[in-house]
């Protein structure tokens, strides 16, 4: 794997004007945001290599002539505009502003989840505490309170969620089901997408969700509609309370962009739980996305910003790990890796086995 952290890449002038872009980073994320959300960037998108100048845009949107013009300016500086013989056109960075679904996807959390708890971020790093969540409720970690979130917070939270997790499943789902399990343990199902594709992928197999009450209300309701009544079953866990029962009896346990909400403690003794709960020669699958293990500097950077929004929001303690540390904690829960797949857009499945 690439280590983009080796060297330092810029002059000292390019260094400095990153500094500036990093000084002005609210106002330019918003300024992107709203460029986007009013329909400018998109209305100087459509004008194509021709362009198209203030008053024109000004025509079809419903903004102030300031208003207009603040963030066509701030556009320029941003790198989303060029700027010729009084007409402005999109850069390449504004086409991924505006068709990316991951970029769109990446946007939305931040504005809607972690924009305003990003303040907090100090506070939280010296308490241990998601400070930021405080905005949103009072609740110790995000999950207890996930299915009370406003509804456009709850939104990006899921598609920022589901976007990540969809694109590894069908990829995951032949490396999983070669051991032909019967019986197979979500940990973390959520609203049991991954349960879905599982029912769907192996008719045979029943799965049990073990989750939080509030995310396994939604999982019951989707995974019922879907006639799968017969195959599925919920079982109601808090993870960081070892006094709770553990569901028994499984072939396969999988846990996907699950343990990243943990810290490296609370990881080590959620996997060494898992030990009792699998049958003769079980399997657990741990499926995460590491900050090591890109291929591209821009998604190792996403995942070190994302771990970010554990400490705000999330958790306080937990993050997008390092393989190293995070293989650490299979080896000290009394577990090996026997098998490694990268898959997906940034994931790797990791197969382990009791020691
Ligand atoms: C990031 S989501 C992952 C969802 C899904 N596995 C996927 O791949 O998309 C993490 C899940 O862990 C659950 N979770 C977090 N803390 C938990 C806890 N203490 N006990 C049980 N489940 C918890 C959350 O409710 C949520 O459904």
């Amino acid at each position: 794997m690439m280590n983009f952290f080796q060297k330092e890449t810029r002059t000292a002038l390019e260094a400095k004007e990153e500094a500036q872009r990093i000084a002005f980073a609210p106002m330019l994320f918003q300024a992107t945001r709203v460029l986007r959300d009013s329909g400018i960037l998109q209305i100087v998108e459509d004008s194509r290599e021709e362009g198209i100048g203030e008053k024109e845009v000004l025509e079809k949107v419903k903004l102030s002539e300031y208003g207009v013009r603040v963030l066509l300016e701030a556009g320029l500086g941003i790198g989303l505009l060029v700027f010729n013989n009084g007409k402005y056109r999109t850069t390449k960075t504004a086409y991924f502003i505006l068709q990316d679904e991951l970029t769109r996807v990446n946007m939305d959390f931040m504005h809607d989840v972690c924009y305003q708890g990003a303040f907090f971020l100090d506070k939280c790093i010296e308490k241990g505490k998601p400070e930021g969540l405080k905005v949103f409720g009072e609740w110790s970690t995000i999950y207890e309170g996930l299915s009370k979130l406003p509804p456009k917070v709850q939104e990006s939270w899921f598609g920022f969620d589901h976007f990540y997790s969809d694109n590894a499943f069908p990829e995951a789902l032949p490396v999983v089901f070669a051991r032909k399990p019967k019986k197979l343990l979500d940990i973390g199902g959520n609203t049991g997408k991954w349960a879905a594709q599982c029912l769907k992928y192996n008719a045979d197999v029943h799965v049990t969700l073990m989750d939080l009450p509030g995310q396994l209300d939604m999982a019951k309701t989707k995974l019922n509609a879907l006639g799968y009544s017969d195959r599925v079953a919920f079982h109601t866990c808090d993870l960081l309370d070892e006094r709770q029962p553990f569901a028994k009896g499984f072939d396969v346990i999988w846990m996907s962009q699950f343990l990243d909400c943990f810290s490296d403690e609370q990881i080590v003794s959620i996997i060494s739980r898992c030990k009792d709960a699998l049958n003769k020669d079980g399997r657990v699958f741990i499926m995460e996305t590491f900050w090591d293990r890109q291929r591209f500097k821009s998604s190792a950077f996403s995942l070190q910003q994302t771990s970010l929004y554990f400490t705000t929001m999330a958790n306080g303690n937990s993050q997008m790990y390092h393989s190293e540390v995070f293989g650490r904690c299979v080896t000290k829960a009394g577990f090996s890796v026997v098998n490694q797949v990268d898959l997906g857009i940034s994931h790797t499945l990791l197969e382990c086995k009791p020691l």
